[in-house]
């Protein structure tokens, strides 16, 4: 139950967000601007700007913030004591922007359901300490996953309990790192291996070459690029945090010429995406993100594929990412750049992953780059979805250069 101060709070909060200064950076402006407020006022804020925007579709626009917010929190109580209290057609109209439906083949009932609850939290421990740190921190639990697919995920657990990780020593120590399930499962999808040369390609602030890193056993080399020379910069601090030095950090902005002459055993491209599958931790972005912006960005992905295919050895490995969902952006894309490279193969998506185990739920879809099938091992792309996952929803797609 949120004080009439948390409300005020988060009305502020609210007051606010634009489209241009979304509901993450303006929470971490203000609540780093608010340093006397004690960690469970902070999770109070937060949580409550968040159950707003799941269900702004519910609210009416003519009321006062303070309001609208109570709306949104008692509609959130309702919903968490009885999930079929929302039918699923008013989800299906209100949860998500009226476009999102020219955009996916199905709207999942459950995806829906899914985004209306708080999304989990998922923390990668380095080999080193897989044992340590679980027992250190507490509160944690293994990944799932490896009970649908015969896929391991030593290193992926849940964190469960109530402290501010980043704050712990084993987190300031770079013994773990915040990392989704969805984009842990896209450094499986890389897979590589100790000594081999790759190319983060989309780098960012270094999430997935940290775990790229981790399973090349810091063996070999990782050219990371990015148009964001300020994320690169994070990405270091990053790197010196978890001990990782077997990378080159150069800015690319997806022209014409790659960074290097290099070939590379693989490639990753983490594209930028509309963030569809993160609808559940950013539930803001439903109702910024626009149609223009998932055409724009399915032209920069298909772009950036092209001008990194050429850098590839042969047998090299091009992984795709991106954690979205629309079709433009995964099928859309992934069609149109197989047509365009005969001289790629579409690859399995997990080579790592064994046979189905017996339970396995024929929920995991392959969107038609090939059969589907319910066999991890032969999929040449993938869609995760949140609801298996308790996750992001992540679309891969893998080649190998013939
Ligand atoms: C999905 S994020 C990458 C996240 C990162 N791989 C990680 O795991 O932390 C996409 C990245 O693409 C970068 N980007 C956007 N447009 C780009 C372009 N045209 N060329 C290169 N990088 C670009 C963004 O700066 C952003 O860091």
């Amino acid at each position: 139950m949120s004080s009439s101060a948390t409300l005020n709070r988060a009305a502020r909060v609210l007051a606010l967000i634009t489209p241009r200064d979304p509901a993450g950076t303006v929470l971490r402006r203000e609540l780093t601007a608010r340093r006397d407020l004690a960690p469970a006022e902070r999770r109070a804020i937060v949580r409550t700007v968040m159950v707003y925007f799941r269900w702004l579709g519910w609210l009416d626009s003519a009321v006062s913030a303070q309001r609208r917010i109570a709306a949104a929190l008692e509609l959130q109580t309702r919903f968490e004591a009885s999930p079929t209290a929302i039918k699923p057609e008013a989800l299906a109209a209100r949860a998500v922007p009226g476009w999102l439906a020219a955009e996916m083949e199905t709207i999942p009932a459950a995806w829906l359901k899914s985004l209306q609850c708080d999304p989990a939290l998922w923390i990668r421990v380095r080999r080193a300490f897989v044992e340590s740190v679980p027992r250190e921190l507490g509160d944690c639990s293994a990944a799932s996953w490896t009970s649908t697919f015969d896929l391991r995920l030593p290193n992926a657990f849940r964190y469960n309990g109530p402290r501010d990780l980043f704050l712990t020593e084993a987190f300031q120590q770079g013994r773990f790192e915040i990392q989704d399930l969805a984009s842990q499962l896209v450094g499986c999808a890389c897979d590589p291996h100790p000594g081999e040369t790759w190319w983060d390609a989309c780098a960012g602030e270094g999430g997935k070459l940290l775990h790229l890193a981790d399973l090349m056993q810091n063996k070999g080399l990782i050219w990371a690029s990015d148009r964001s020379a300020r994320r690169l910069q994070i990405l270091k601090k990053r790197a010196a945090r978890a001990s990782v030095f077997n990378f080159r950090a150069v800015p690319w902005n997806g022209g014409p010429q790659p960074p290097t002459k290099t070939r590379f055993d693989g490639i990753l491209v983490d594209a930028p995406c509309s963030g569809v599958g993160t609808w559940q931790r950013h539930p803001h972005a439903r109702w910024t993100v626009s149609p223009a912006d998932v055409r724009e960005l399915a032209a920069v992905q298909r772009q950036l594929l092209d001008r990194v295919a050429g850098s590839l050895k042969p047998g090299g490995r091009l992984v795709y990412s991106v954690c979205t969902l629309t079709r433009s952006e995964t099928t859309g894309v992934v069609a149109g750049f197989s047509a365009a490279h005969p001289e790629l193969q579409p690859a399995a998506v997990f080579p790592a992953a064994g046979r189905p185990l017996p339970e396995m739920p024929a929920q995991t879809q392959n969107q038609g780059h090939a059969p589907a099938s319910p066999d991890l091992a032969v999929l040449t792309s993938v869609t995760l979805w949140p609801q298996q996952l308790n996750a992001n929803g992540m679309f891969i797609a893998a080649w190998k250069r013939r």
